[in-house]
Protein backbone atom coordinates (compact mmCIF):
# COMPACT_ATOMS: atom_id res chain seq x y z
CA UNK A 1 0.00 0.00 0.00
CA UNK A 2 0.84 3.28 -0.82
CA UNK A 3 0.00 6.95 1.40
CA UNK A 4 2.18 9.68 -0.14
CA UNK A 5 5.41 8.52 -0.37
CA UNK A 6 5.84 5.56 2.03
CA UNK A 7 5.40 2.01 0.42
CA UNK A 8 4.84 -0.98 2.77
CA UNK A 9 3.87 -4.01 1.03
CA UNK A 10 1.23 -5.98 3.58
CA UNK A 11 2.43 -3.58 6.36
CA UNK A 12 2.17 -4.19 10.40
CA UNK A 13 0.40 -0.52 11.63
CA UNK A 14 0.27 0.26 15.44
CA UNK A 15 -2.76 1.73 16.22
CA UNK A 16 -3.56 5.18 17.80
CA UNK A 17 -3.92 4.52 21.55
CA UNK A 18 -4.31 7.65 23.69
CA UNK A 19 -2.47 7.44 27.11
CA UNK A 20 -0.22 4.63 25.41
CA UNK A 21 1.04 5.42 21.41
CA UNK A 22 2.90 8.64 23.05
CA UNK A 23 6.67 9.40 21.36
CA UNK A 24 8.62 6.59 23.75
CA UNK A 25 6.30 3.60 23.15
CA UNK A 26 5.95 4.57 19.64
CA UNK A 27 9.83 4.02 18.91
CA UNK A 28 10.09 1.10 20.69
CA UNK A 29 7.05 -0.42 18.16
CA UNK A 30 8.63 0.72 15.30
CA UNK A 31 12.41 -0.90 16.58
CA UNK A 32 10.63 -3.92 16.87
CA UNK A 33 9.22 -4.01 13.49
CA UNK A 34 5.74 -1.43 13.66
CA UNK A 35 5.96 -0.32 9.69
CA UNK A 36 3.77 3.21 10.37
CA UNK A 37 2.69 4.39 14.10
CA UNK A 38 0.24 6.58 15.12
CA UNK A 39 0.10 9.57 18.01
CA UNK A 40 -2.81 9.50 20.79
CA UNK A 41 -6.10 11.33 19.06
CA UNK A 42 -5.49 14.88 19.77
CA UNK A 43 -8.43 17.60 20.09
CA UNK A 44 -8.53 19.93 17.62
CA UNK A 45 -10.42 22.46 19.52
CA UNK A 46 -6.97 21.93 21.90
CA UNK A 47 -4.86 22.75 18.98
CA UNK A 48 -6.87 25.56 18.32
CA UNK A 49 -6.47 26.97 21.51
CA UNK A 50 -2.79 25.87 21.85
CA UNK A 51 -3.31 23.88 24.83
CA UNK A 52 -0.31 22.56 26.09
CA UNK A 53 -1.02 18.59 26.37
CA UNK A 54 -2.50 19.04 22.78
CA UNK A 55 0.84 20.78 21.68
CA UNK A 56 2.55 18.41 23.28
CA UNK A 57 1.52 15.41 21.35
CA UNK A 58 2.07 17.09 18.35
CA UNK A 59 6.01 15.77 18.83
CA UNK A 60 7.28 13.06 16.34
CA UNK A 61 10.86 11.80 15.96
CA UNK A 62 12.78 11.15 13.31
CA UNK A 63 13.81 7.51 14.56
CA UNK A 64 9.92 6.84 14.42
CA UNK A 65 9.17 7.38 11.00
CA UNK A 66 7.04 6.83 9.00
CA UNK A 67 4.09 8.44 11.63
CA UNK A 68 0.74 10.06 11.32
CA UNK A 69 -0.71 12.75 14.19
CA UNK A 70 -4.13 12.07 14.80
CA UNK A 71 -6.70 14.63 15.46
CA UNK A 72 -10.50 14.29 15.67
CA UNK A 73 -13.08 17.35 16.04
CA UNK A 74 -16.65 17.89 15.23
CA UNK A 75 -16.40 21.53 13.75
CA UNK A 76 -14.58 22.34 10.23
CA UNK A 77 -12.94 25.46 10.30
CA UNK A 78 -11.40 23.79 14.22
CA UNK A 79 -10.25 20.85 11.88
CA UNK A 80 -8.73 22.39 9.32
CA UNK A 81 -6.56 24.78 11.45
CA UNK A 82 -5.79 21.81 13.75
CA UNK A 83 -4.58 19.75 10.67
CA UNK A 84 -2.04 22.94 9.63
CA UNK A 85 -0.51 23.23 12.93
CA UNK A 86 -0.36 19.34 12.75
CA UNK A 87 1.14 19.57 9.29
CA UNK A 88 4.14 22.21 10.83
CA UNK A 89 4.84 19.53 13.43
CA UNK A 90 5.69 17.21 10.31
CA UNK A 91 4.45 14.27 10.71
CA UNK A 92 4.44 11.67 7.12
CA UNK A 93 0.78 11.86 7.10
CA UNK A 94 -2.67 13.21 9.65
CA UNK A 95 -5.05 10.48 10.22
CA UNK A 96 -8.81 11.72 11.29
CA UNK A 97 -10.30 9.96 13.93
CA UNK A 98 -14.02 9.25 13.25
CA UNK A 99 -13.79 6.42 15.42
CA UNK A 100 -13.50 7.07 18.87
CA UNK A 101 -16.97 5.64 20.75
CA UNK A 102 -16.91 7.65 24.62
CA UNK A 103 -19.43 9.78 25.02
CA UNK A 104 -18.22 13.17 25.94
CA UNK A 105 -16.29 13.02 22.15
CA UNK A 106 -19.74 11.68 20.18
CA UNK A 107 -22.06 14.05 22.42
CA UNK A 108 -19.69 17.10 20.14
CA UNK A 109 -20.03 15.26 16.69
CA UNK A 110 -16.85 13.75 16.39
CA UNK A 111 -15.13 10.12 16.60
CA UNK A 112 -17.42 8.06 16.09
CA UNK A 113 -20.54 10.68 16.32
CA UNK A 114 -19.97 11.02 12.57
CA UNK A 115 -20.69 7.68 11.79
CA UNK A 116 -24.27 8.96 12.46
CA UNK A 117 -24.12 11.21 9.38
CA UNK A 118 -21.89 10.61 6.88
CA UNK A 119 -22.52 13.84 4.63
CA UNK A 120 -20.96 15.81 8.15
CA UNK A 121 -18.18 13.18 8.18
CA UNK A 122 -17.32 13.74 4.53
CA UNK A 123 -17.48 17.19 5.54
CA UNK A 124 -15.12 17.41 7.82
CA UNK A 125 -12.66 15.01 6.00
CA UNK A 126 -12.64 17.28 3.31
CA UNK A 127 -12.06 20.38 5.35
CA UNK A 128 -8.82 18.52 6.47
CA UNK A 129 -7.70 17.65 3.07
CA UNK A 130 -8.03 21.12 1.78
CA UNK A 131 -6.30 22.33 4.36
CA UNK A 132 -2.80 20.39 4.21
CA UNK A 133 -0.13 19.07 1.48
CA UNK A 134 0.14 16.04 3.90
CA UNK A 135 -1.85 12.89 2.81
CA UNK A 136 -4.37 12.49 5.10
CA UNK A 137 -6.18 9.02 6.59
CA UNK A 138 -9.46 8.14 8.33
CA UNK A 139 -9.75 5.75 11.15
CA UNK A 140 -13.74 4.79 12.06
CA UNK A 141 -15.79 1.47 12.49
CA UNK A 142 -18.49 -0.03 10.43
CA UNK A 143 -21.40 2.32 11.41
CA UNK A 144 -23.29 3.47 14.96
CA UNK A 145 -24.97 0.09 16.03
CA UNK A 146 -25.85 -2.93 13.94
CA UNK A 147 -28.88 -1.93 12.37
CA UNK A 148 -27.14 1.29 11.14
CA UNK A 149 -23.58 -0.19 8.94
CA UNK A 150 -22.78 2.35 7.06
CA UNK A 151 -18.61 1.45 6.30
CA UNK A 152 -19.30 1.13 2.54
CA UNK A 153 -20.87 4.22 1.78
CA UNK A 154 -18.82 5.97 4.24
CA UNK A 155 -15.90 4.86 2.27
CA UNK A 156 -16.61 5.90 -1.01
CA UNK A 157 -17.66 9.13 0.15
CA UNK A 158 -14.32 9.45 1.83
CA UNK A 159 -12.69 8.42 -1.24
CA UNK A 160 -14.28 11.03 -3.03
CA UNK A 161 -12.99 13.85 -0.83
CA UNK A 162 -9.45 12.42 -1.17
CA UNK A 163 -8.37 10.49 1.23
CA UNK A 164 -5.42 8.08 0.84
CA UNK A 165 -6.38 5.31 3.02
CA UNK A 166 -8.89 4.02 5.06
CA UNK A 167 -8.33 1.86 8.70
CA UNK A 168 -11.49 -0.13 9.68
CA UNK A 169 -11.77 -0.96 13.46
CA UNK A 170 -14.23 -3.86 12.75
CA UNK A 171 -17.03 -2.61 15.18
CA UNK A 172 -19.84 -0.91 15.76
CA UNK A 173 -19.72 2.47 17.91
CA UNK A 174 -21.89 0.61 20.31
CA UNK A 175 -19.64 -2.52 20.81
CA UNK A 176 -17.06 -0.02 22.42
CA UNK A 177 -14.03 -2.03 22.65
CA UNK A 178 -15.55 -5.64 22.79
CA UNK A 179 -17.65 -8.07 21.22
CA UNK A 180 -17.54 -10.00 17.98
CA UNK A 181 -15.25 -8.11 15.14
CA UNK A 182 -16.48 -8.15 11.65
CA UNK A 183 -13.83 -8.45 9.05
CA UNK A 184 -15.80 -9.65 6.60
CA UNK A 185 -16.93 -6.06 6.00
CA UNK A 186 -12.76 -5.39 4.45
CA UNK A 187 -13.75 -7.08 1.86
CA UNK A 188 -16.92 -5.45 0.49
CA UNK A 189 -15.22 -2.33 1.35
CA UNK A 190 -11.88 -3.56 -0.86
CA UNK A 191 -14.43 -4.02 -3.73
CA UNK A 192 -16.11 -0.15 -3.83
CA UNK A 193 -12.63 1.64 -3.42
CA UNK A 194 -9.36 1.70 -4.93
CA UNK A 195 -7.45 2.83 -1.54
CA UNK A 196 -5.66 0.92 0.45
CA UNK A 197 -8.14 -0.55 3.35
CA UNK A 198 -6.58 -0.97 7.03
CA UNK A 199 -7.87 -4.31 9.23
CA UNK A 200 -8.04 -3.43 12.96
CA UNK A 201 -9.83 -4.78 15.67
CA UNK A 202 -8.75 -8.28 18.06
CA UNK A 203 -5.44 -8.75 15.95
CA UNK A 204 -3.96 -10.50 18.82
CA UNK A 205 -1.56 -13.00 17.76
CA UNK A 206 0.97 -14.14 14.39
CA UNK A 207 -1.69 -16.37 13.48
CA UNK A 208 -4.67 -13.49 13.38
CA UNK A 209 -1.87 -11.22 11.56
CA UNK A 210 -2.10 -14.35 8.44
CA UNK A 211 -5.93 -14.47 8.85
CA UNK A 212 -6.22 -10.98 9.17
CA UNK A 213 -4.51 -11.05 5.37
CA UNK A 214 -6.58 -13.31 4.35
CA UNK A 215 -9.66 -10.95 4.01
CA UNK A 216 -7.70 -9.08 1.32
CA UNK A 217 -6.63 -6.39 3.47
CA UNK A 218 -4.14 -4.27 2.56
CA UNK A 219 -2.61 -4.35 5.74
CA UNK A 220 -3.19 -4.50 10.03
CA UNK A 221 -3.42 -2.50 12.65
CA UNK A 222 -2.58 -3.80 16.06
CA UNK A 223 -3.88 -2.19 18.97
CA UNK A 224 -3.75 -3.37 22.51
CA UNK A 225 -2.25 -6.78 22.15
CA UNK A 226 1.08 -4.65 21.63
CA UNK A 227 1.14 -3.11 24.86
CA UNK A 228 1.80 -5.87 26.58
CA UNK A 229 3.94 -7.56 23.60
CA UNK A 230 5.61 -4.34 21.26
CA UNK A 231 7.32 -7.80 20.13
CA UNK A 232 4.18 -8.76 18.08
CA UNK A 233 5.32 -6.69 14.59
CA UNK A 234 8.41 -9.06 14.55
CA UNK A 235 6.84 -12.38 16.01
CA UNK A 236 4.06 -11.72 13.04
CA UNK A 237 6.05 -10.91 10.41
CA UNK A 238 8.31 -13.80 11.15
CA UNK A 239 5.77 -16.51 11.43
CA UNK A 240 4.46 -14.78 7.67
CA UNK A 241 8.03 -15.37 6.12
CA UNK A 242 8.00 -19.11 7.61
CA UNK A 243 5.52 -20.46 9.50
CA UNK A 244 7.22 -20.83 12.62
CA UNK A 245 6.95 -19.25 15.63
CA UNK A 246 9.78 -16.81 17.05
CA UNK A 247 10.84 -17.62 20.74
CA UNK A 248 9.04 -15.43 23.50
CA UNK A 249 11.63 -12.45 24.46
CA UNK A 250 13.62 -13.57 27.04
CA UNK A 251 14.44 -12.16 30.40
CA UNK A 252 17.32 -9.76 29.17
CA UNK A 253 15.50 -8.33 25.91
CA UNK A 254 12.57 -7.86 28.29
CA UNK A 255 14.36 -5.90 30.90
CA UNK A 256 16.80 -3.94 28.22
CA UNK A 257 13.67 -2.57 26.27
CA UNK A 258 11.52 -1.87 29.27
CA UNK A 259 14.66 0.34 30.51
CA UNK A 260 15.13 1.87 27.05
CA UNK A 261 11.19 2.53 27.38
CA UNK A 262 11.78 4.06 30.53
CA UNK A 263 14.75 6.22 29.91
CA UNK A 264 12.36 7.87 26.46
CA UNK A 265 9.65 8.38 28.62
CA UNK A 266 11.30 10.39 31.33
CA UNK A 267 13.56 12.20 28.38
CA UNK A 268 9.77 13.46 27.12
CA UNK A 269 7.89 13.77 29.95
CA UNK A 270 10.78 14.34 32.94
CA UNK A 271 11.57 11.88 35.11
CA UNK A 272 8.38 12.46 37.54
CA UNK A 273 5.74 11.64 35.09
CA UNK A 274 7.90 9.41 33.11
CA UNK A 275 8.04 7.41 36.22
CA UNK A 276 4.68 7.49 36.87
CA UNK A 277 3.41 6.76 33.41
CA UNK A 278 5.70 3.95 32.81
CA UNK A 279 3.79 2.20 35.65
CA UNK A 280 1.47 0.59 33.17
CA UNK A 281 3.68 -1.09 31.08
CA UNK A 282 5.63 -3.12 33.60
CA UNK A 283 3.28 -5.89 33.70
CA UNK A 284 3.85 -6.53 29.89
CA UNK A 285 7.58 -6.80 29.51
CA UNK A 286 7.91 -8.97 32.95
CA UNK A 287 5.01 -11.03 31.54
CA UNK A 288 5.27 -14.79 31.81
CA UNK A 289 9.00 -14.74 33.96
CA UNK A 290 9.94 -16.20 36.65
CA UNK A 291 9.08 -14.34 40.24
CA UNK A 292 7.33 -11.73 38.50
CA UNK A 293 4.48 -10.72 40.16
CA UNK A 294 6.27 -10.08 43.49
CA UNK A 295 9.14 -7.53 41.44
CA UNK A 296 6.32 -5.76 39.79
CA UNK A 297 4.17 -4.80 42.61
CA UNK A 298 7.76 -3.35 44.30
CA UNK A 299 8.39 -1.40 40.85
CA UNK A 300 5.12 0.44 40.43
CA UNK A 301 5.52 2.10 43.80
CA UNK A 302 9.04 3.44 43.08
CA UNK A 303 9.69 6.90 42.32
CA UNK A 304 13.32 7.02 42.01
CA UNK A 305 15.13 5.40 38.67
CA UNK A 306 18.14 4.22 40.70
CA UNK A 307 16.28 2.67 43.26
CA UNK A 308 14.59 1.13 40.06
CA UNK A 309 17.83 0.11 38.20
CA UNK A 310 19.11 -1.53 41.20
CA UNK A 311 15.81 -3.68 42.15
CA UNK A 312 15.96 -4.88 38.43
CA UNK A 313 19.91 -5.87 39.01
CA UNK A 314 18.55 -7.74 42.27
CA UNK A 315 15.82 -8.93 40.14
CA UNK A 316 17.98 -10.70 37.68
CA UNK A 317 20.19 -12.40 40.14
CA UNK A 318 17.22 -13.88 42.09
CA UNK A 319 16.08 -15.57 38.06
CA UNK A 320 19.73 -16.80 37.97
CA UNK A 321 19.06 -18.23 41.57
CA UNK A 322 15.96 -19.40 40.64
CA UNK A 323 17.42 -21.08 37.46
CA UNK A 324 20.26 -22.61 39.29
CA UNK A 325 17.63 -24.04 41.86
CA UNK A 326 15.98 -25.82 39.04
CA UNK A 327 18.61 -27.28 37.47
CA UNK A 328 19.41 -28.60 40.84
C1 LIG B 1 -6.37 2.55 25.65
C2 LIG B 1 -6.91 2.76 24.26
C3 LIG B 1 -6.85 4.03 23.71
C4 LIG B 1 -7.32 4.24 22.41
N1 LIG B 1 -7.19 5.49 21.85
C5 LIG B 1 -7.49 5.66 20.54
C6 LIG B 1 -7.19 6.88 19.87
O1 LIG B 1 -6.63 7.81 20.45
N2 LIG B 1 -7.52 6.98 18.55
C7 LIG B 1 -8.13 5.95 17.86
O2 LIG B 1 -8.40 6.08 16.66
N3 LIG B 1 -8.42 4.80 18.48
C8 LIG B 1 -8.09 4.61 19.78
N4 LIG B 1 -8.31 3.40 20.36
C9 LIG B 1 -8.83 2.29 19.55
C10 LIG B 1 -7.68 1.49 18.93
O3 LIG B 1 -6.94 2.27 18.02
C11 LIG B 1 -8.20 0.24 18.20
O4 LIG B 1 -9.09 0.67 17.20
C12 LIG B 1 -8.94 -0.70 19.13
O5 LIG B 1 -8.25 -0.89 20.34
C13 LIG B 1 -9.15 -2.06 18.45
O6 LIG B 1 -7.92 -2.64 18.06
P1 LIG B 1 -7.19 -3.77 18.97
O7 LIG B 1 -8.20 -4.88 19.16
O8 LIG B 1 -6.01 -4.21 18.15
O9 LIG B 1 -6.83 -3.15 20.27
C14 LIG B 1 -7.90 3.18 21.67
C15 LIG B 1 -7.97 1.92 22.25
C16 LIG B 1 -7.49 1.70 23.51
C17 LIG B 1 -7.54 0.31 24.11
Amino acid sequence: MTIGNITVEQGLLLAPMEDVTDPPFRRICRRLGADIVYTEFISSEGLIRDARRSLQKLTVYDDERPVAIQIFGGRDEAMAESARKAEEAGPDFIDINCGCWVKNVVARNAGAGLLKDPPAMQRIVRSVVEATKLPVTVKTRLGWDRSSIVITEVAQMLEDVGIHALAIHCRTRDQGHEGITSWEYIEQVKKVVSIPVILNGDVKTPQDVLRGFETGTDAVMIGRAAIGNPWIFQQAKHYRATGQMLPTPDLNERLSTALDHLRMGMEYKGERLGLVEFRKYWGGYLHSMPLAAAVRKELVLMNDVEEIHSRIERYREEVEEFNRGKEE
